[in-house]
């Protein structure tokens, strides 16, 4: 821990530095010792002006999240802010790094603000299911308006300096040292508030609601475009910001507090910070804290189709040398088209600029021969799904890489030690498995071999966050954790199928449920010949005793693949991305339920909801039990980041917890007698009970 907040004076002005570690966050001891220094500072007669500033790689970030749903401490923010604020001796703040959330109500509170020309300022709160609850709806849009204040707010995404600068949030960008800067403009104004001037207060600014017309017009357009909207915090921020305009502040700061409780006790608030946690937790590996991650500079990529082009392009991004490799100069073509098309979407959206991607162009070696890897640290294997192609790839660059690099496959369901077996090197053998588009998706499952070795596991975790990604530690099995829970989930929603719920009522209710996509719409996206294919290689090992369900392999023997082929589950007219439902569909449906001697019976959108949940968290425990996943919150993250699994539910890990292990127990065991082994409850759950323990508990 650091000293929370030292108190020094320089010329007149008192320094007040926060310093608590590693990012400032703003918990109660820090709070009091905030509010100590600042009456100090008034106090001091040495003192005429006030610098509030943060040690360390940044200004606060803002509340101390651990804190939430703990009985809360005084002094709160709100009351550290109307301190600060109140102050008769100007306060300047002076930011750097990130200041998020109530250090930027902090900041908000101070009289003067001046930045660093890299910081950013953000308002992240929203994406934890709150409001800034310390007066930022009140402060900030007084001084910027309603439009970007909203923007801020709404989106979580923070803004620049500059643009900070743009819209009226701070004062000044240093041109030099920041500190150093903000004593001297304290000391100015010190002189200036001794001669008569009184401090500027934010709460008394007028420049953002000069125009009420504008505001009104931005809170009306915000409104509208939130109908529907399934959170609670998005609707509150409006209604407070609307108030900052037409109430008085005290009101307004009454309204944002009573929003900031209710918002911080809901579900949703208690799920996104299950989230936020649990996507920090998956770093902590045991492997990271025994071995030491090996150097990669260079990567070598094998296969530049669909996944290689992706997974090359984030690694270029990330200021890797990057040789690819395809199996002849057509393919090859292909993929640095792939390439080049991510790179020009990328400058199209702002998000790089040409020089970049000339630059990162340049560290891109394309070849046809996988001799060109004798020098790459670590190679990662995207050729087809195929067992017999992958072992020829992994014996190839057995052959040429060098000892010490790493072999890591991309593969979605296929036997890593299988693979590894296939080389004379297993424990240098690893899955890097990246998700669909590569460049987008945070999500890495870094599967872990029998013989991986601890460095080799340690270095992918540290690839993964290099190029940004959450990797999620996972075990051999087939699909891992993402792609075995998907299944489980695919199958539930087959059974239904064919028991009489159609596949539109299916997709609809678990849009409902918050997926952005039902089931059969990401089947229609990702091409029904996939599935089809690996159902017929796993067709001789299924058990006959498994309810099988025939309908996508009777869509696929009629050469609906989904949307490529103009028809899957659905019909996509004219080469339209959004599908139609298809009677067709519906009748080939009945003839096999007719076929079956199956009576269809309806489906609630409800128990469609709780049947696919009760699947995936079945599933998860299983996957749990058997090691294959760390912890609960492994498992939620995967699900969150790599499915589309709703964020403000958790994961599904976190609503098992939410609906009581009792409960789903007896549910699932019921099912499991009425309609067979499909729903046998995963001993970890028995386990669990036994012991009156939760999922959670697991998470450590
Ligand atoms: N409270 C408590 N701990 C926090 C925290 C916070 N607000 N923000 C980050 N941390 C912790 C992380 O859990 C992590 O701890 P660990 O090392 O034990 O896992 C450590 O700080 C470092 O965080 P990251 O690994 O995320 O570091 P990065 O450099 O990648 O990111 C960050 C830094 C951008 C600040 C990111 O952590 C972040 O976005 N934090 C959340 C910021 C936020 O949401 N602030 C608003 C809080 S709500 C609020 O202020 C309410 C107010 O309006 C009343
Ligand atoms: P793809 O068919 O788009 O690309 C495969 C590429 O590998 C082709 O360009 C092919 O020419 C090349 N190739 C084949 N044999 C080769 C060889 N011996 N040497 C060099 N190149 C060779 O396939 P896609 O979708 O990119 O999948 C690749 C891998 O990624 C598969 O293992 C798949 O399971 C996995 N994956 C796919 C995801 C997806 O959504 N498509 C998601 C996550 C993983």
């Amino acid at each position: 821990m650091g000293k929370l907040v030292t108190y020094e004076v320089r010329e007149g002005v008192a320094v007040l530095t926060i310093d608590n570690p590693p990012v400032n966050a703003l918990g109660a001891a820090l709070r009091r010792k905030l509010m100590r220094r600042i009456a100090r500072a008034e106090g001091d007669e040495a003192v005429r002006a006030t610098v509030i500033r943060a040690a360390g790689r940044t200004f606060p970030v803002g509340a101390d999240v651990r804190e939430f749903g703990q009985p809360p401490k005084a002094p709160l923010l709100p009351e550290l802010c109307d301190r600060i604020e109140a102050a008769q001796k100007p306060v300047v703040v002076a930011i750097h790094g990130t200041a998020l959330g109530g250090g930027l109500e902090i900041a908000l509170a101070g009289h003067y603000r001046i930045a660093d020309s890299g910081a950013r300022l953000g308002l992240p709160e929203v994406l934890l299911g709150i409001l800034p609850g310390a007066g930022g709806t009140q402060r900030t849009p007084r001084l910027t308006g309603a439009d970007p204040a909203l923007e801020m707010m709404l989106s979580g995404r923070p803004v620049s300096a500059q643009r900070a600068l743009e819209i009226g949030l701070i004062d000044r960008i240093a041109e030099g040292e920041l500190t150093e800067e903000a004593i001297a403009w304290a000391r100015e104004l010190g002189e200036a508030v001794e001669a008569g001037a009184t401090p500027r207060r934010s709460r008394d600014q007028r420049a953002g609601l000069a125009d009420p017309d504008a505001y009104l017009r931005a809170i009306a357009e915000r409104r509208k475009a939130l109908q529907g909207s399934r959170l609670p915090a998005p609707p509150r921020i409006v209604d407070c910001v609307e108030a900052a305009l037409l109430v008085p502040f005290e009101t307004g700061l009454a309204m944002e507090r009573a929003a900031f409780e209710e918002c911080l006790a809901s579900d949703e608030a208690a799920a996104l910070r299950h989230a936020f946690f649990a996507e920090r937790l998956v770093a902590k590996v045991p492997e990271l804290a025994r071995a030491e991650p090996r150097e990669v500079a260079r990567l070598g990529v094998v296969g530049a189709g669909l996944m290689g082009a992706g997974i090359a392009t984030v690694c270029l991004a990330a200021g890797l040398e990057v040789t690819l490799v395809e199996r002849d100069e057509a393919a090859l073509a292909a993929g640095l088209e792939r390439i080049e098309k991510l790179h020009a979407r990328a400058v199209e959206k702002g998000r790089a600029r040409p020089e970049q991607v000339a630059e990162r162009m340049a560290r891109l070696r394309p070849v046809t021969d996988m001799e060109a890897l004798g020098e790459v640290d670590l190679a990662i294997e995207a050729v087809f799904e195929d067992e017999q192609a992958k072992r020829a790839v992994f014996a190839g660059l057995d052959r040429v890489l060098r000892p010490g690099a790493i072999l890591a496959t991309n593969t979605s369901y296929l036997d890593i030690d299988a693979l590894a077996a296939a080389t004379s090197r297993p424990e240098d053998v690893i899955g890097l498995h990246f998700f669909s588009p590569a460049h987008v998706m945070k999500l890495v499952e870094v599967v872990v071999g029998a013989r991986s070795d601890e460095a080799v596991t340690a270095t992918a975790f540290a690839l993964a966050r290099r190029l940004g990604k959450v990797p999620v530690r996972a075990g051999v099995c087939d699909g891992f954790i993402g792609n075995r829970i998907l299944t489980a989930y695919r199958q539930v929603a087959d059974f239904m199928l064919e028991d009489g719920a159609s596949p539109y009522e299916i997709d609809a209710a678990m849009r409902d449920y918050g997926f952005a996509l039902g089931p059969y719409q990401v089947a229609d996206m990702a091409g029904l010949d996939i599935a089809w294919a690996r159902r017929k290689r796993l067709a001789a090992s299924r058990d006959p005793a498994e309810r099988y369900v025939r309908i996508a392999d009777l869509l696929c023997e009629a050469g609906r693949f989904g949307q490529k082929t103009g028809a899957g589950y659905y019909r996509y007219e004219g080469g339209s991305r959004h599908g139609a439902p298809d009677p067709e569909v519906l009748a080939l449906i009945d003839a096999e339920r007719a076929e079956r001697g199956i009576r269809p019976r309806p489906f609630s959108p409800e128990e469609i909801q709780r049947r696919c949940l009760e699947a995936m968290i079945n599933e998860g425990a299983r996957i749990l039990g058997e090691g294959i996943a760390l912890r609960p919150a492994d498992i939620d993250v995967v699900m969150l980041l790599g499915y589309g699994f709703p964020r403000w539910r958790g994961g599904p890990m976190f609503e098992a917890d939410r609906i009581g292990l009792l409960p789903l127990h007896a549910e699932l065991a019921r099912r499991a007698r009425e309609e067979g082994d499909f729903w046998r409850p995963a001993p970890l759950l028995e386990e669990l009970l036994a012991d009156g323990r939760r999922l959670r508990d697991l998470n450590g």
